[in-house]
């Protein structure tokens, strides 16, 4: 069965953790579904480790919509949640709802995220009431990144982390139906995961939280630019990919590729046909 709103408030009722990863494209999306993710998040992190930009700022709703449907096409079961990308929903609640709509309309997402607390209660509520719901995104706002001054740790000061508590708070009450937390100390993000009843998704906000993400890249080590703290390799993709295409270059250099298990046959008769015929 599909994931949907309740099982994930369901989930956090059982003290059962929510595991959600990163997807931008068809072919994982059916990787990750199959394997038995429940929640994928089609990120703007994407700008980075798919479209090379140097941040999350430059990505576009219609390129957010672009992935969103590549990975809504190869799902059965998991809730996709899109991104709303930079300047989607701080011009006004109704031009945020346009955009969260197109996501929803478009894309086939079955939520989307928005970054910020207080400051985005009230687009949070007009998007939910309109039916579409919402996840919140606190902390390490990457689209916050020229106001937070760089990729810092958030909530180390006791202003911070009072200031991220009662954001997280006001998220909740505008309906959003989890909180993300990216690069918080883990004792501030397990106060506030219990304070919450939304489920938190952390994202190096410690074990406290209800849930983790993680950008797949990360995962699979297939980007190599750099590798954030709060990441675990399970794999080194990069390494496995450059193998293979080496050994790839080396079997046609070599006349080795194509073999005749990968080429196709043509019966002697019709070869000889068509040999007198362009004869
Ligand atoms: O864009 C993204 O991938 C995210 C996660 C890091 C939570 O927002």
């Amino acid at each position: 069965m599909r994931t949907n709103v309740n099982r994930i408030r369901e989930k956090k009722a059982k003290g059962e953790p929510l595991v959600m990863l990163t997807c931008y494209d068809y072919s994982t999306a059916r990787i990750l579904d199959e394997a038995g993710i429940e929640l994928l998040l089609v990120g703007d992190s994407l700008g980075t480790v798919m479209l090379g930009y140097e941040n999350t700022i430059p990505v576009t709703l219609e390129e957010m919509i672009h992935h969103t449907k590549a990975v809504t096409r190869g799902v059965k079961n998991a809730m996709v949640v899109a991104d709303m990308p930079f300047m989607t929903y701080q011009i006004s609640d109704e031009d945020a709802l346009r955009n969260a709509g197109r996501l929803i309309q478009e894309g086939g997402a079955d939520a989307v995220k928005i970054e910020g607390g207080e400051n985005v209660a009230s687009v949070i509520k007009t998007i939910t009431d309109a039916g579409i719901p919402v996840m919140a995104h606190l902390g390490l706002t990457p689209q916050y990144i020229h106001a937070l001054g760089g990729y810092r740790v958030q909530g180390k000061s006791v202003d911070t982390a009072t200031k991220l508590y009662h954001d997280a708070l006001a998220v909740e009450k505008a309906g959003a139906f989890a909180l993300v937390l990216e690069t918080v100390p883990t004792r501030v993000a397990t106060h506030i995961s219990h304070a919450l009843k939304i489920p938190t998704v952390g994202i190096g906000a410690g074990a406290g939280c209800d849930g983790q993400v993680q950008v797949i890249h990360d995962l699979l080590g297939s980007f190599t630019d750099f590798k954030p703290k709060h990441a675990r390799r399970y794999v080194n993709l990069a390494q496995i990919i450059a193998e293979a295409v080496k050994k790839y270059c080396s079997d046609v250099t070599a006349h080795e590729f194509p073999g005749t298990e990968e080429s196709f046959s043509i019966d002697d008769e019709s070869f000889g046909e068509f040999l007198k015929l362009i004869s």
